[in-house]
């Protein structure tokens, strides 16, 4: 089999990526710069010193990339970058960057949607895993039901009406007082705590019965705290960690699982930062097996951002000869 070497840039939000992927499958390398620990003492991440962090890694970042999977530019078939959706500033930089590489090194440029990559996250995780499927993406800024047809067709089932999942976890995260990012430390606190002790709301919508909302599990968390606080009463934090997460994890397993069994798919994906919950997984282990469907999700660290994700998506697209040019811009709202 031929050989396709591709060199992929992520940097939509706080982490400065790049990573060189083979076939679209494979990882030669993957680093990935976070600056979690710079952003940490804001309490979410700051735009302009993301921005300004990425350029000051980027190129060191790529160097790494390059060095370890032991390529050098004239290996390279092409370049693939995360175009949006995501931070403007920070997209910028990948954009550019990559634009530069493809220019110099006369190679051919891919444009890849950060959530796409998401989901191809699980094409590494999984080289026998093909669409179609339906796929369950909730990250920071994205939670959204897909049917993926094929590697570029894509039906949005369901989405969030509201907050992201990933979003909830950090926001019920601060009020708590665990920092960011929330979803990890949320998860850990819950392991302690009664994931019974405390009903919070789950919402339904009748007329689109795959779509979410997370506001009201987040307020309800944030009015039982400020209700403890006034009558000067003790709570378990631990037990409010783990009952918001089942809240949340139910109603992700819910509605994907409606999902798939409406559309007659016998496989399930999951993708995004969320999907490294080990709650979520248990929960979908337990679903997918009652209803005998294949459930597929990403080893943690490809959960996350990162850019071999990116070189797998864009892996698909280089095979259709969907090329971007010179002009490429950052879009920090692009859809699905
Ligand atoms: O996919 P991602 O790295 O970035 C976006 O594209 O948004 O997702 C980050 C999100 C954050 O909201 C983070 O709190 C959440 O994923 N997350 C988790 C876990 N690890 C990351 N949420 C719940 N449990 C986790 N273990
Ligand atoms: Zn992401």
């Amino acid at each position: 089999m031929e050989q396709t070497l591709i060199l992929a840039i992520e940097s939509s939000c706080d982490e400065t990526s790049a990573a060189i992927v083979k076939n679209g499958r494979e990882v030669l390398s993957n680093i990935i710069s976070s600056q979690i620990d710079i952003h940490k003492k804001f309490g979410g991440v700051v735009p302009e010193v993301a921005s300004r962090n990425h350029v000051l890694n980027i190129s060191t970042v790529v160097g790494e990339a390059m060095e370890e999977a032991g390529v050098s530019y004239d290996d390279l078939d092409a370049v693939a970058v995360t175009y949006g959706p995501g931070l403007i500033g920070a997209l910028l930089v990948g954009v550019s960057y990559a634009k530069a590489v493809s220019s110099a090194k006369h190679l051919p440029l891919v444009a890849v949607n950060h959530i796409h990559g998401h989901i191809a996250a699980n094409y590494i995780t999984h080289p026998e895993l093909e669409p179609p499927f339906v796929c369950l993406v909730a990250s920071g800024g994205h939670s959204h039901i897909l049917y993926v047809k094929d590697y570029a067709e894509f039906e949005i089932l369901g989405r969030t009406r509201d907050d992201a999942a990933g979003e909830a976890f950090d926001k019920v995260a601060r009020v708590i007082g665990l920092g960011y990012p929330g979803g990890p430390k949320i998860e850990a606190l819950a392991k302690e705590g009664n994931p019974d002790a405390i009903r919070f709301p789950q919402v339904e919508f009748a007329d689109t019965p795959y779509d979410f909302s997370f506001s009201g599990v987040k307020t309800s968390v944030i009015n039982y705290l400020h209700t403890k606080e006034q009558k000067n009463e003790e709570f378990n934090r631990a037990d409010l960690a783990a009952s918001f997460q089942k809240a949340v994890v139910e109603a992700l397993t819910r509605h994907t699982i409606r999902a798939a069994k409406d559309k007659g798919t016998d496989k399930v994906v999951l993708a995004g930062g969320v999907s490294a919950n080990g709650a979520l997984r248990a929960s979908f282990e337990e679903a997918t097996k009652k209803e005998g469907l294949g459930l597929f999700y990403p080893q943690p660290i490809l959960c996350t951002d990162n850019a071999a994700m990116i070189g797998s998506a864009g892996f698909y697209k280089y095979l259709r000869k969907d090329f971007a040019d010179s002009g490429l811009n950052a879009v920090a709202n692009l859809k699905l």
